[in-house]
């Protein structure tokens, strides 16, 4: 396929991308990476392997992959300069503002980016960009609870990097749980990358116009930040927490009533999904996990108890089922990522961090295609048609 993406929604025509990269089927639950189904790459392979997939088109071999982490672990660090940033933010700052702030302003220490027709180029700016938004994202969190700032360790995995950034101190030793890294390297695994989501044809958008990738994955940040999309496993959690406060499982019929209700603006939070008419794969994957590390840290959570009653009620009710809406991968990530200490501002970052991989590839796959053109998507206009100019003594 040519990468290429036109969008021609006007008349008849509809909007179009081709693309090689991901796979969805959203009758059938299905989501591959490059053909992979994601259960396979979540269950057997690790972040390294989707990633090196996602971006190259083929499962590494043994070479190929240490060679590829290492080139990723080479580019961890931030520029110095880049941390004073983070000192103009207020402490009560959303790391999301933080995001989009410090990642398009990577463009301007790397200027040699604006080259974005270069190949070599191309390549050094997505390692770069996965390589330094676990460290970005960490220096967020350290800046707005006002720790001293860790730096990466090169001799730690991603997931294993990204827990010790966040929750390491100077004072103190800090081991990674390997198994709670590895739980949140799964994490990371279903959200690489899904097609052409709202944030993903933001990234395309802003490319197709040359912009260097800084600033297109700056843009797929802000885009992903709305509730109705990545920042709904934050809106997630906050409802739970919410019928939880309003006294637990007794509060959902009226829950769900208010989400059947046109008068009211509320939604279930986590359910629904453009494409999926049927159970998101990754939420199935996301609730083995949840399960998994609740069990791993000997723990239970009431929040969890409510969204399995809160599941089987929508599940059972016809507006629900009518409407095919069926918990999405932001259902479950909440409670997991609360389990893991992750603070809920946090949450819609981390799935910035993981996407990141895939707003990367599908950029790359654009700009190698020499011929594209500027995305315009087509407008059917509903406004006034001609009409003569009235000076203002004349008007009413
Ligand atoms: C992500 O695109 C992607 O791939 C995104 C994503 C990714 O990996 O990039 O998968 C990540 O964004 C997942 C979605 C996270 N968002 C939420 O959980 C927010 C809650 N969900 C809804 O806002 C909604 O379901 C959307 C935005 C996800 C999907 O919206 P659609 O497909 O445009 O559905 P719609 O708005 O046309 O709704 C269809 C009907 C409407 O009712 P009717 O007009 O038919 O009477 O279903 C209703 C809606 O009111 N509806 C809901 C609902 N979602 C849809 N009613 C109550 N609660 C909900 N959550």
């Amino acid at each position: 396929s040519t990468g290429m993406c036109t969008f021609d929604p006007g008349f008849g025509s509809t909007a179009s991308c081709e693309s090689s990269i991901t796979y969805i089927d959203g009758n059938k639950g299905i989501l591959l990476y490059r053909g992979y189904p994601i259960e396979e790459l979540a269950a057997e392979g690790d972040f390294i392997d989707s990633t090196f997939l996602l971006l190259h088109g083929e499962l590494p071999s043994k070479q190929e992959k240490a060679l590829f982490e290492r080139e990723i672990k080479y580019h961890t660090l931030v520029h110095e300069q880049l941390i004073q940033f983070y000192r103009g933010f207020r402490h009560d700052a959303h790391p999301m503002a933080i995001m989009v702030g410090v990642v398009g302003a990577l463009a301007a220490f790397y200027p040699e980016v604006a080259e974005v027709r270069n190949p070599q180029q191309q390549l050094r700016a997505c390692y770069r960009l996965i390589a330094k938004m676990p460290t970005l994202a960490a220096m967020a969190y350290k800046t707005s609870i006002g720790q001293p700032i860790i730096y990466p360790r090169n001799d730690l995995n991603y997931a294993e990097n990204f827990l010790h950034m966040m929750f390491a101190v100077p004072s103190e030793r800090y081991e990674v749980d390997p198994e709670l890294a590895k739980a949140l390297e799964i994490i990371f695994i279903l959200h690489l990358d899904h097609e052409q989501n709202a944030s993903t044809s933001t990234v395309r958008t802003a490319g197709s116009s040359q912009a260097n990738p800084f600033a297109c994955v700056a843009s797929g940040i802000a885009a992903l930040w709305g509730p109705a999309h990545g920042g709904a496993n934050e809106a997630v959690l906050k409802m739970l927490e919410e019928i939880d406060r309003l006294g637990g499982v007794e509060q959902i019929p009226t829950m769900v009533a208010r989400a059947k209700d046109k008068n009211d603006s509320f939604r279930l939070m986590g359910f629904g999904h453009r494409v999926y008419k049927s159970y998101d794969p990754r939420a199935k994957l996301m609730r083995q996990v949840t399960y998994r590390v609740l069990e791993k840290l000997g723990r239970k959570d009431t929040l969890l108890d409510i969204a399995m009653e809160l599941e089987k009620i929508a599940l059972q009710d016809d507006y629900f089922v009518k409407r095919s809406l069926y918990p999405n991968v932001d259902f479950y990530s909440g409670i997991v990522l609360r389990a893991l200490g992750i603070p809920v501002e946090m949450y819609t970052v981390l799935f910035a961090m993981a996407r990141t991989v895939g707003w990367v590839a599908q950029w790359k796959e654009m700009v190698a295609d020499a011929t594209g053109r500027i995305t315009r998507p087509r407008q059917i206009y509903t406004g006034e048609l001609r009409r003569k100019f009235i000076p203002v003594y004349e008007r009413q």
